[in-house]
């Protein structure tokens, strides 16, 4: 039955960890997936999700949750994404389902986009999250790059950007990355979204937003909203995946919203029915402990409050580390510029380095990362970002 297949290739970041667990040096670092780390290397468990976890325990049954979830976890998703006091919500524009994460979010988008729009393409950032590719190309679609990042300044290629929208067939379906754009952690400016939004207006384009990392840019989630709520003031029909993953450290858990503005109430309620229609037969309904967490959390004002300090510490941290690195590599008497390393904001930096010097770093320092150079800002801590510097400088000085 299978005898023709051969192994498939190795995913590029996920990949990157298989590797870390093998390699035996007391050295190594892990500088590859995009998850949070403590200033110890160690995955943490928010306090508030740790209330949450002790208020849920033995209180909820493990029922099946409606085919669209968990309806408090989605209502407290859309006031997050939306606004508390957003008008699509109040007048039930907004079809939404509880989604596995941002990848099921995007995943569930992708399946609903080639159904109702099977002729359609999407329009991509060069470079975006490689998983991107994989999700649009197994929905089906055919995926077009727009122009996103600039190499030489390591800041984005405007220009380039706004000329690729402009030449996009009209009503094209663009994916956007609403803040920490990964991997690059470049983001357009307000001012920029702005025109990127009215560019999109005369365009009769479709934005399509990843928020996979509200609150983890600024530390303010309202803050890393303001591209969504550009585009909703503006008047667009947007998609939005929502995660939970990173901002509430829930990796674990595969927790997120898929929304869809609609023009009037009764058409979000067919387009939900029809998400619902495309999830059932691919996982029948989502997961309920994760969704749980979330509700209790976002629910709860003090909880809530508690979340906002921590993601805030969590942003934070990172925004310290990008300072250190870029103070060790100058220190070191490093001839290049790393002033990107301070501009850039998220998760990520995306460092300029070789596919050759990232495999250098991991060959002779076990340092891991992908290859195309992204350093997880979340895998540096004060213990190992001078080995880190001292490796970087090392691999890039000639
Ligand atoms: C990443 O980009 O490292 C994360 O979003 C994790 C993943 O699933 O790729």
């Amino acid at each position: 039955w299978w005898r023709s297949i051969e192994p498939a290739p190795k995913d590029p970041i996920l990949g990157v960890t298989e590797a870390f667990l093998m390699d035996q040096s007391p050295n190594k670092v892990n500088v590859g997936v995009g998850a949070y780390r403590d200033d110890n290397g160690k995955p943490v468990v928010l306090d508030c999700v740790r209330e949450a976890e002790r208020r849920i325990a033995g209180n909820q049954n493990m029922e099946y949750l409606p085919i669209g979830g968990s309806i408090k976890m989605v209502e407290e998703s859309l006031k997050l994404a939306y606004g508390e006091n957003s008008e699509f919500i109040k007048d039930k524009r907004i079809a939404a389902v509880q989604a596995l994460s941002g990848t099921g979010a995007c995943r569930l988008f992708a399946a609903f986009q080639q159904r109702f729009h099977p002729d359609s393409q999407i329009y991509i950032p060069n470079p975006t999250w490689a998983n991107h590719h994989n999700i649009w190309r197994d929905a089906g679609l055919p995926i077009r790059i727009y122009q996103y990042y600039h190499p030489e300044s390591r800041g984005l290629d405007f220009a380039a950007l706004m000329d690729d929208i402009k030449n996009a067939p009209n009503g094209s379906f663009f994916l956007l990355h609403a803040c920490a754009h990964n991997p690059t952690g470049v983001d357009p400016t307000e001012e920029q979204w702005r025109e990127i939004s009215s560019q999109f207006k005369v365009k009769g384009h479709f934005a399509f937003f990843d928020m996979a990392y509200q609150g983890f840019a600024s530390g303010n989630p309202e803050r890393d909203a303001k591209a969504v709520r550009i585009f909703l003031e503006d008047g667009h029909l947007i998609g939005l995946a929502q995660s939970y993953a990173k901002n509430m450290g829930l990796y674990g858990q595969r927790v997120g919203c898929l929304s869809v503005v609609c023009e009037d109430e009764k058409q979000a309620i067919a387009v939900k029915s029809r998400l619902q229609q495309l999830a059932r037969p691919m996982y029948s309904n989502p997961p309920v402990h994760g969704a749980l967490i979330v509700s209790t959390v976002l629910g709860d004002t003090q909880l809530k409050k508690l979340w906002l300090q921590e993601v805030k510490v969590m942003a934070d941290r990172i925004i310290g580390m990008r300072s250190e690195l870029r103070e060790k590599l100058e220190k070191l008497g490093s001839r290049l510029s790393w002033k990107h390393i301070t501009n850039q904001i998220g998760m990520f930096c995306y460092s300029g380095m070789s596919p050759e010097q990232v495999d250098r770093l991991t060959k002779e320092f076990h340092i891991y990362m992908t290859r195309n150079g992204r350093i997880s800002m979340a895998g540096l801590n004060t213990g190992n970002v001078g080995y880190v510097a001292e490796a970087i400088h090392e691999v890039t000085k000639s």
